[in-house]
């Protein structure tokens, strides 16, 4: 495996499972330290243990403010410093305009959007530490409309291509650079489970209808995390402010009837 982030460190919201694990996984086998974190302890744990030093953990809620600063602060005294931020952690509770009230709208919108706003806020003083730093923000295809039954999910996404795309250019000339990948459907263990528990059969994900998937099957986490190493490393500098889109087809001008 090629060393892009040798030397780096890196922070991984959401990495306890599914995409973010994947992409902690993957900046180690590159060369980086990682900090893991999530909501779950034991999973934190058990990704830790197979990493070995490279990784250390922070559990904590993203929901709440001050958290965000905490858990930047914590990378930086576990390893010293700060190279690149991958902002994966979300929420993606089904919500439509009925069952989207204030409360709801603001969980949602504190956790997808506020959060890596304030760890971005956290992470560029460490930055110019280093007179460097690259973040990636995990979007989603929702965020270009979205399902109906995603729509405070697909308002925070649509907020986080806006959110990549302004401090793109207000931090570029300091050679700080945010990119989003915004991602079609993943394979994640989670993802599998949910769709068994809606009624879908096991390995649905290896036999989806070509309309949803025209290779017949989805997104691999591991897929989405080679890219992720990508756009932390140099090789896809210099670019900035890019808001990429990561699936089997195009969500814009697609001739869906075609795909069957
Ligand atoms: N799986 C998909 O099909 C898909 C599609 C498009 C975009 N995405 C995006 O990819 C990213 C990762 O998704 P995934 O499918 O791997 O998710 P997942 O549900 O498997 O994992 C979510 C992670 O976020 C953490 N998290 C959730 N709420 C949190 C909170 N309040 N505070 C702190 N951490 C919290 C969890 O602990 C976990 O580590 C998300 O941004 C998601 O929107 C996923």
């Amino acid at each position: 495996m090629e060393q892009r982030l040798r030397g780096r460190v890196i922070l991984v919201t959401g990495s306890t499972t599914g995409v973010g694990e994947a992409t902690a996984r993957r900046c180690v086998a590159e060369g980086a330290q990682v900090m893991v974190h999530g909501l779950e302890e034991e999973w934190a744990r058990a990704v830790c243990a197979d990493l070995d030093d490279a990784a250390r953990y922070l559990i904590c809620d993203l929901g709440d403010p001050a958290n965000c600063a905490r858990l930047v602060a914590a990378t930086v005294e576990q390893f010293g410093g700060l190279d690149g931020v991958v902002n994966n952690a979300a929420l993606t509770t089904r919500s439509n305009l009925e069952s989207t009230d204030a409360a709801f709208f603001d969980r949602m919108v504190a956790v997808n959007l506020r959060a890596p706003l304030l760890i971005i806020r956290a992470a560029v003083t460490e930055f110019r530490k280093r007179g460097r730093g690259t973040v990636v923000n995990i979007g989603s295809i929702n965020g270009l409309a979205g399902e109906e039954n995603l729509l405070a999910y697909s308002i925070s996404k649509g907020g986080l291509t806006t959110l990549t795309r302004n401090l793109a250019n207000a931090l570029a000339a300091e050679r700080i650079r945010i990119n989003q990948l915004s991602l079609g459907w993943v394979a994640t263990a989670n993802e599998i489970a949910l769709k068994q528990r809606e009624g879908l059969p096991p390995g649905w994900e290896k036999n989806v209808p070509r309309a949803y998937a025209p290779t017949g099957r989805i997104l691999a986490p591991e897929e989405v995390a080679a890219h992720v190493a990508f756009w932390l490393s140099d090789d896809s500098a210099p670019a900035n402010g890019t808001v990429y889109e990561l699936d089997q087809f195009s969500h814009i001008g697609r001739n869906v009837t075609k795909a069957f």
